[in-house]
């Protein structure tokens, strides 16, 4: 039924192999890529009856592993089913295929007066069935929350072969077990999801950007919360560090972004009906260990101000496979960790390099580690091990993936670990659905 759409040669497969960072690759048998829920669906059928893993892919933007064909895995393509369908201008909604964009998602919010609440830096490759599958957080997850708190239903073939469809035209539905939201960050080990149904947002009034850079961590993290308090109409509060911002400017040639060397610098967006430049900089007044702050209004300034944050993903991952430990913190050990880390990670690996940047205002900082072998996972254990003992959570918007499932233990406890593998027996009694991750093996023994 899929003709041309079932790829075996390794050099066409061959981009479905890898995932975005390089650390995970994989020997895929084949590639499909199905057109329809309904060839999805056949796909399952086929995979049940054979025991055949799947992994269901996008725009294989993910960063821990979670969509990459380790094991051997049939990898599912879904980025054909991307028709973006029943666009409600009075309701503000929209019905995505799987393997529409998020960017697209986005213009097709825009055309219907109306804005999509989740922005990522990879918003031109990564799809919505990635970004359900991860529950992905994101630039704005500060305004609007993660994709789950968009998620009105979704469209999805389970494990067990079963095509649910609750794609609702009305936002208030208690009807039940919220099966979008369990699907939501279930990182395809339940079901491989081919459409969703999401609520948009008001579109944001004029907005203003400001790079602010401070003398100290403590400063940055103090700053995101009183931003919070100060700007109701705050869009983005995202942390660097000196040290990043000079990678990205030798990758892109940037030139510096502010007159002085700040240590820490937050990437400020506030929007409001009028004048937000002179709010925003009234809130920056107002903060305390401000070294110096840029604003600019007009969009190409603005978006170059955003290239010093969103540059640092492929900055990082052009030093070679980073580690990459996407954690929570509780907001009063935010700045503290970020200023032990990178010691942490030296005194287990002297020739690692530690880079942080993150969303400061949601506590979100990512711990990237290069120059590392990548199966080396001491340095996962230490920093996860010291989030899960600051009471964070070892994955904010990553997930958990293959790189971190033997830390699973430290985010969940046993009861809620055992309803976790009762939901996936039922959902997915033949274990074909993305087996390898998330729930899949056992802790590791830790040294005595
Ligand atoms: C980001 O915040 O830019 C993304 O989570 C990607 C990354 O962590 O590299
Ligand atoms: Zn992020």
């Amino acid at each position: 039924m899929l003709g041309a759409h079932v790829i075996t040669d390794p050099e066409v497969a061959a981009p479905h192999a890898t995932d975005w960072t390089g650390r995970f690759t994989g020997d895929p048998p084949a590639v499909l890529r199905p057109g329809n829920v309904d060839e999805v669906a056949a796909v399952v059928d086929i995979a049940r009856h054979h025991h055949v893993a799947l992994v269901a892919q996008g725009g294989n933007t993910g960063l821990v592993g979670g969509a990459t064909p380790v094991d051997g895995e049939v990898v599912v393509d879904l980025r054909r089913l991307d028709a973006i369908t029943d666009v409600d201008p009075i309701g503000g909604q929209l019905t995505a295929g799987a393997g529409a964009s998020i960017a697209a998602v986005q213009a097709a919010a825009g055309a219907a007066g109306w804005a999509y609440g989740v922005d990522l830096a990879a918003r031109d490759t990564a799809t919505v069935g990635g970004s359900v599958a991860t529950d992905a957080g994101g630039l704005r997850f500060v305004r609007h929350g993660s994709t789950r708190r968009q998620l009105l239903g979704v469209e999805a073939v389970l494990g067990n072969g079963s095509v649910i469809r609750h794609l609702p035209l009305v936002a208030k539905d208690n009807t039940g077990y919220d099966l979008a939201a369990l699907l939501c960050g279930s990182e395809g080990t339940l079901g491989l999801i081919t459409a969703a149904r999401l609520l948009l947002v008001a579109t944001p009034g004029p907005i203003a950007t400001a790079l602010v850079g401070f003398a100290t961590t403590t400063d940055a993290v103090v700053a995101a919360s009183a931003l919070r308090r100060a700007l109701p109409g705050l869009e983005a509060v995202e942390l660097m560090l000196a040290a990043g911002i000079e990678l990205v400017r030798q990758t892109t040639g940037l030139a510096a972004p502010l007159a002085g060397d700040a240590p820490v610098v937050l990437l400020v967006e506030a929007s409001a009906a009028d004048a937000p430049e002179a709010l925003l900089a009234d809130a920056v007044g107002g903060l305390t260990g401000v070294l110096d702050a840029a604003v600019a209004v007009d969009g190409p300034r603005r978006a170059q101000l955003w290239r010093y944050r969103e540059d640092h993903t492929t900055a990082i991952n052009g030093l070679g496979p980073p580690h990459k430990f996407d954690v929570t913190l509780p907001a009063g050990e935010l700045a503290a960790f970020i200023d032990s880390v990178p010691a942490l990670v030296a005194a287990e690996a002297p020739a690692a390099h530690t880079w942080l940047f993150g969303h400061a205002a949601d506590g979100n900082i990512h711990v990237n580690v290069t120059g590392l072998p990548a199966a080396d996972e001491r340095v996962a254990d230490l920093v996860l091990s010291r989030v899960a003992a600051l009471g964070g959570s070892i994955s904010a918007e990553h997930g958990i993936g293959r790189a971190k499932r033997r830390w699973l233990h430290l985010a969940q406890a046993p009861a809620d670990l055992a309803a976790m593998r009762a939901v996936k027996a039922a959902l997915d009694p033949a274990g074909i659905c993305n087996p390898a991750v998330l729930l899949s093996l056992p802790p590791p023994s830790r040294p005595t």
